[in-house]
């Protein structure tokens, strides 16, 4: 059994990465349809070994396609994914245009892959890279003692913002180093050389960025807790690949550091680098391409009653991103 593919934004930092996943986790393509904008159309890509040409995005582009990956910006899942739906694929998005929405599951398979039996739009919604690695080390926790709050700061790469992110810390750099004079910001509001600014996406009323929003409320969504006290600052700084996040959760029962240590090394997705003695702790530039959310720095907050603090480290263009997705395909077809 095979299945045919289309990537949606396959010319971008995640689509590129999904073709990658395809290849690397050996998903069963038959077809493999890279779509992207007219401005690509006629490039190609190499899959398995094999030129693959680039296909301009249109309503028709879905003819015949089982599985549909979306990392094109929310306005291209907003017009497009539901024609997909309708000519038979299921989609499955990277933007945050459905996953507030009530009829569109947001799935993390390790925290809850059950979710995906209620999808009746033939449209499931894969988190927000900064939420997915927080919930991957959370969920054993809660699991085994309930969440009760949880308080996230994130340092996010600059390729969350996608090549232009990218390009821009690159132009700086370069500049920097080799004493020409700097282009301006093209993809952050200021310089992010050098710089941490605690600004992703939008500001809101009341202060918190869309990001932040997203973090809070695509948790809850998740964890079908719907009160759950969350609070996040996110932060971009200049990494190229891996977000990494401090975060302090209050749990209703009791777990020491060992017991969420033994718990975490048990569970799916995690892997535990926590040993300061060494200096061993999760960094982001040996975590990136690499598909584990790594968690490290375990050890109890004595200021409340049951918190505990963790460090989480994991490739936001992998499982933030494009490893999530194929994981979802990948129970889609099973
Ligand atoms: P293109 O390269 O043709 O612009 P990133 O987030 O890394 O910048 O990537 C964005 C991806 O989304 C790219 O593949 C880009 O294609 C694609 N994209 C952006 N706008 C559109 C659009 N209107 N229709 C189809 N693909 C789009």
């Amino acid at each position: 059994m095979s299945y045919t593919v289309a990537v949606v934004g396959a010319t971008g930092a995640v689509g590129g990465k999904m073709c990658m996943v395809l290849e690397r986790r050996g998903f069963p393509v038959g077809e493999l349809r890279l779509l992207a904008s007219a401005r690509s159309a006629g490039q190609t890509r190499v899959f398995r070994e094999e030129q693959v040409p680039v296909q301009e995005l249109t309503e028709e582009s879905f003819a015949g396609v089982d599985i549909a990956l979306f990392s094109a910006g929310g306005s291209v899942s907003r017009d497009f994914a539901p024609a997909a739906a309708a000519a038979g694929a299921w989609v499955v998005d990277n933007t945050s245009h459905f996953r507030m929405h009530d009829d569109v599951p947001l799935v993390v398979p390790e925290v809850n892959p059950h979710h995906l039996q209620d999808a009746p739009r033939r449209i499931i919604a894969n988190p927000n890279c900064s939420t997915i690695q927080m919930v991957v080390a959370l969920a054993p926790l809660h699991r085994a003692a309930g969440l009760k709050r949880v308080v996230v700061s994130t340092y996010q790469a600059v390729s969350g913002a996608g090549m232009r992110g990218m390009a821009d810390l690159e132009g700086q750099s370069r500049a920097y180093w080799s004493g020409e004079p700097e282009p301006e910001p093209d993809k952050f509001p200021h310089r992010i050389l050098g710089e941490c600014l605690p600004h992703i996406g939008d500001f809101l009323d009341g202060g918190d960025t869309t990001e932040e929003v997203k973090m809070v409320n695509e948790t809850r969504k998740m964890f079908e807790l719907p009160d759950l006290p969350v609070t996040a600052t996110t932060v971009r700084v200049p990494v190229i690949t891996g977000h990494s996040e401090a975060v302090n959760v209050e749990l209703q029962q009791a777990l020491s550091a060992d017991e969420a240590r033994a718990l975490l090394r048990e569970a799916p997705g995690v892997e535990v680098v926590d040993d300061p003695a060494a200096n061993r702790y999760p960094l982001a530039r040996p975590c990136a391409d690499a598909d584990p959310v790594y968690v490290g720095r375990i050890r109890r907050d004595t200021s409340v009653e049951h918190g505990l603090n963790l460090w989480v480290v994991s490739d936001n263009l992998l499982k933030g991103a494009a490893l999530n997705a194929v994981q979802i395909a990948e129970l889609l077809i099973s």
